[in-house]
């Protein structure tokens, strides 16, 4: 049993998709959340970039003696992965639970994996995810490079123009393609996640990197023994290298949860 908190960490409001699965299972657990968005996005940045920035936000997240920490960010998850893994603290990242869950799809219908661009170009999913099914699928994968930024900016609804014709551009592509499922490989992708299901339709079985590493972690602190034996109350502290407002008028009623007050985080140098 360990009462000390869990760090996430994310580019932006896209961790909140993490978060908000953490809760829903691990309701007891404090949690200290640092959204990046002074230095979003992530996804065009080159890999050593990306592998600075996971060592500096989970330095970052280390000063409240966190006890495991999440990135929960598909770009920082494949680019850094070493730097994860090698970080004093326990840290995870999306890509491996997320993998699990696709590679446990039945059948032999293709998967489809939409990311930012550095999480497609790394392979760390598409190619790692062809492998873990022995070569026996068709694995699709397809950047969005629009979303993040588009929904950092608040472009979220379903309804709205922006969102509806962003979606549209990306997806074509694989518009009317029978998968096996599609996996949401960037965090930011769960809060557009009905405007995605509208245009592909309702038959793509959809699956969310956040909430497949929310179980991961979940399953890890109860098999390490850290889990906080409280069962309720768990609280939330935020952090943001961006505007505080902005995230806090996105947060509050995202994440259904009472009032959020977004502390300001440094702005980091590369
Ligand atoms: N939410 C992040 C991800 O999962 C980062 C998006 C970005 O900053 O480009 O990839």
């Amino acid at each position: 049993m360990d009462r000390r908190p869990i760090g996430i960490y994310d580019s932006g409001i896209g961790g909140l998709t993490g978060l908000k699965a953490l809760r829903k299972l691990l309701p007891g657990e404090d949690f200290v959340f640092f959204g990046d968005s002074g230095r979003m996005p992530y996804g065009p940045r080159p890999k050593e970039e990306l592998c600075r920035i996971a060592k500096q936000d989970m330095d970052f997240l280390a000063q409240f003696d966190v006890k495991a920490i999440l990135a929960a960010c598909g770009t920082i998850s494949s680019a850094a992965r070493p730097v994860l893994a090698d970080y004093p603290i326990p840290a995870f990242g999306v890509v491996d639970p997320a993998l699990d869950a696709m590679a446990a799809v039945p059948g032999d219908r293709p998967l489809c994996i939409i990311a930012t661009a550095a999480s497609i170009h790394s392979g760390e999913f598409t190619d790692a995810l062809a492998k873990r099914c022995r070569y026996s699928r068709e694995i699709v994968g397809v950047p969005c490079p629009e979303f993040a930024p588009m929904i950092e900016a608040g472009h979220i609804r379903r309804s709205d123009p922006v969102v509806m014709d962003a979606v549209a551009r990306a997806l074509e592509p694989i518009r009317g393609r029978d998968f096996g499922a599609l996996l949401l490989g960037c965090t930011h992708y769960g809060i557009i996640e009905d405007a995605i299901r509208d245009f592909l339709g309702a038959d793509v079985p959809l699956l969310s990197a956040s909430e497949c590493a929310a179980k991961a972690l979940c399953d890890y602190l109860a098999d390490a023994g850290l889990a906080n034996e409280r069962q309720t109350g768990g609280t939330a502290r935020f952090f943001e290298s961006g505007d505080p407002g902005h995230f806090e008028a996105f947060a509050e009623p995202y994440l259904e949860h009472g009032p959020v007050h977004a502390e300001r985080a440094p702005l980091m140098e590369l």
